[in-house]
């Protein structure tokens, strides 16, 4: 089985990658920041999130996980990927859900000729032997009008414009930082990953690139 790992920063285009990829070859994708998500949103959901207890609780849920449950909900809101990056500190959090990821693959071997999975510490630690490694990245500003369009809102006022995308550049900046200074599989390139910025670039382009490189064109 063919393993594509997929690391990167928020809204750097690395979800929309691995979408394309899998479509392309028909292998299968895991995008592994839904299951950070989805223990944020549970916490928040059952009022856990303010816990003192809020690591252990988190634990509970990650045990629980049901990756068919997982797609079909909303997970994408701010709140909920603040809450998630925080959570992705706890190394026994980590450890629970890196499992799960593992399992994911094993699971699929037998189904499909390759597997991508997207995420922080893909290349690092899920999958340190995959064929090839992506990390991808792009200036703060840009990922930030990126998430901003993603979020569909029509007739916004030039100020409010401004103000949001402010304050989504301030929320970003605090998750990159939380998720590559955190001890455990901190988001960093793995060694052996083509780091590509996609500042400049649109999605085709970032797929094209990628394609270059899996089919050594
Ligand atoms: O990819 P995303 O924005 O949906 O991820 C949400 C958060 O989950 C991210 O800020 C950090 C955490 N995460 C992680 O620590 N490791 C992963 N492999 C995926 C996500």
């Amino acid at each position: 089985m063919i393993e594509i790992a997929i690391d990167g920063t928020a809204a750097s285009g690395k979800g929309t990658l691995a979408k394309k990829l899998a479509k392309k070859y028909g292998f299968v994708h895991l995008d592994t920041g839904l299951l950070y998500r989805k223990v944020a949103n549970e916490l928040i959901v059952k009022k856990k999130h303010t816990s003192l207890n809020i690591e252990k609780y988190s634990f509970e849920i990650a045990r629980n996980l049901n990756f068919i449950e997982i797609k079909k909900e909303n997970l994408r809101s701010e709140e909920t990927a603040k809450l998630a990056s925080l959570i992705a500190t706890y190394p026994r959090l980590r450890e629970i859900l890196n499992s799960k990821q593992k399992e994911f693959v094993g699971n699929n071997k037998k189904k499909f000729h390759g597997c991508i999975l997207d995420g922080r510490d893909i290349g690092t630690k899920i999958l340190p032997n995959a064929d090839f490694k992506f990390f991808i990245d792009a200036c703060i500003e840009i990922r930030a009008k990126r998430r901003l369009l993603e979020k569909n809102i029509s007739f916004l006022h030039e100020n409010d414009e401004k103000c949001m995308l402010q304050s989504l550049i301030r929320e970003m900046k605090e998750r990159d930082k939380l998720d590559s200074s955190r001890i455990t599989s901190p988001l960093v390139p793995a060694i052996d990953a083509h780091v590509i910025d996609t500042s400049f670039i649109d999605a085709d382009e970032l797929l094209l690139k990628v394609t270059k490189i899996i089919e050594g064109i």
